[in-house]
């Protein structure tokens, strides 16, 4: 395991990441993390990411020193490099000036952290302080006419220290630069797959469950999903998943999931038909955030009747992610919209959670949903806000409104399929905005609604751009809506980013 300490740097995840695809397993940690922590999870080797703060800062970020004692290689990146500089007697110039972007770097002593790179090579820059001094036992490795110590080391100690970013693609040779140190500084040995995960997992969630019983709140997510699907992979029978659906999901979409778990898996699957008790709690609620509450609310109250009626549940699987558990520990941002998470753990439930995809980043779990045998449809699925169509509908939910979505929607999906879009677009939907206008068909006047097309691109949907489809496609797409749904007379097409506005119009 190679534990890389978080910093504040935004590129943090990526270095664990990149290890990770190298078949090593990798985790993030606090930096606050205590040494007798460290010693117990025993690394191969430790990073220190890059950070946005002066180490001369009064508050800056320190690990505990003890961690350059522990016999275990440390490579520090940036911030990490000077606070390695620090701890050995160098010196770092607090600099009013950022170096950032592109910069050429030129090797010196046949560096080992560097073997297999050329002598001369691209790296990504981005900070304001750097080393100035290196400590007197350290050797320079790549310099730098803006920045003469660009990389040092102390072999004996396996200690090393970059200014640059490697875990960035534009450094040109960053991503060997981290293999280097890796496998021949700290000696990994690259076995850590999706399949040893499974295998691994199987055998904890066995031994964790014993003879008890797993409940699952599906959704058809993709997390979910793949945690049906792997938790039902170790204890067959003696997993249960409760299906709520609200009445607000896609064109087939119950249908569908349940085609899949129950029939195709062969789990034991309650589905819950609940979508007039959802429709009469949003009944004359036009607020986004009051609709996002009863949604949650009710959610929570359908999901404990059901799970009352059984009997001898003792744990409740969550679809958590590992980016979930990093970024809540760090997360300072001002919520814009409460966010439900269909499955969401009701606070009073007596039961013992099991999060099996708590280490895995999103494209982990869409390879283990890959490899549990999940189909495409389930596994690439565009991400679906929990409180569903109720949150496109904007007003008021009723059914003749949530039946407009989903029929715009499900034209809209089909031709954004026979495009071969899917996989370009990150999110696609229609909305129906609580407007009418004027229009004319076959000679008469119209008075009818106006059908909105969102569709994005993002990485993770904190930010997005609006996605570019094609005129044709758009035209297919509003011509069959306007004929095909009934009350719908105008098409039109979202084209602002994020920021300014959210991907939801609610
Ligand atoms: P916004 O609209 O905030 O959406 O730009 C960002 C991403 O989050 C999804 N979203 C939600 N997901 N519960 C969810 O589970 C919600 O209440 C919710 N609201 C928005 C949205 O679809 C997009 O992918």
């Amino acid at each position: 395991m190679i534990l890389v300490l978080d910093f504040g740097s935004q590129y943090n995840q990526l270095i664990t990441r990149r290890i990770r695809e190298f078949g090593v397993y990798s985790e993030l940690h606090s930096h606050k993390i205590s040494i007798e922590e460290i010693k117990k999870i025993n690394p191969k080797g430790i990073i220190l990411s890059g950070g946005p703060h002066s180490v001369y800062d009064e508050n800056s970020f320190r690990p505990d020193e003890r961690i350059f004692e522990l016999d275990i290689p440390v490579l520090g990146i940036c911030y990490g490099m000077q606070l390695m500089a620090l701890h050995y007697g160098g010196k770092v110039d607090k600099s009013k000036n950022r170096e950032y972007g592109k910069a050429t770097i030129s090797l010196q002593n046949n560096p080992v952290l560097f073997s297999e790179t050329p002598e001369a090579q691209t790296v990504w820059m981005s900070h304001g302080d750097k080393v100035v001094e290196a400590p007197s036992t350290f050797t320079v490795d790549a310099t730098n006419p803006s920045t003469p110590i660009a990389a040092f080391s102390m072999k004996e100690k396996k200690m090393y220290g970059v200014q640059f970013h490697p875990e960035v693609r534009h450094s040109e040779y960053g991503n060997q630069l981290l293999r280097n140190f890796v496998f021949d500084v700290c000696g990994a040995s690259g076995d850590w797959t999706i399949e040893n995960f499974i295998e691994q997992e199987v055998k904890a969630i066995r031994e964790k469950v014993g003879n008890r019983n797993v409940l699952c709140a599906l959704s058809g997510g993709v997390d979910s999903s793949v945690v049906a699907a792997l938790i039902h992979k170790a204890i067959g029978d003696q997993l249960t998943c409760i299906f709520v659906d609200h009445g607000l999901l896609r064109k087939n979409e119950a249908d569908d999931v349940m085609k899949v778990f129950a029939d195709d898996f062969d789990m034991n699957v309650i589905k819950v038909d609940a979508s007039e008790r959802f429709l009469s709690k949003l009944k004359g609620v036009d607020d986004p955030e009051k609709k996002r509450k009863i949604i949650g609310n009710e959610f929570i109250y359908v999901f404990d009747d059901e799970a009352a009626k059984l009997k001898d549940m003792d744990f409740l699987a969550q679809g958590t992610l590992y980016t979930d558990i990093i970024e809540s520990g760090t997360e300072t941002a001002q919520t814009i919209k409460s966010h439900h998470n269909v499955g969401g753990l009701p606070e009073d439930m007596q039961f013992e959670l099991i999060e099996p995809l708590n280490t895995l980043f999103k494209d982990e779990v869409r390879e283990l949903g890959s490899q549990l045998g999940l189909p495409d449809r389930i596994v690439w699925r565009q991400p679906f806000p929990g409180p569903g169509l109720a949150i496109r509908v904007l007003g008021e939910v009723t059914d003749e409104k949530l039946e407009i979505v989903r029929e715009s929607d499900a034209i809209l999906r089909e031709e954004i399929a026979n495009a071969g879009l899917e996989r370009d677009i990150w999110q696609y939907f229609t909305v129906l905005p609580n407007i009418r206008s004027v229009g004319v068909m076959g000679d008469a006047r119209t008075y009818d609604y106006t059908i909105g097309i969102r569709a994005v691109t993002s990485i993770d949907g904190m930010t997005s751009d609006w996605a570019r489809i094609p005129f044709d496609v758009l035209e297919k797409v509003s011509t069959r809506i306007v004929n095909e749904v009934a009350h719908i007379n105008r098409v039109v097409y979202d084209i602002t980013s994020k920021p300014p506005a959210t991907i939801e119009w609610e």
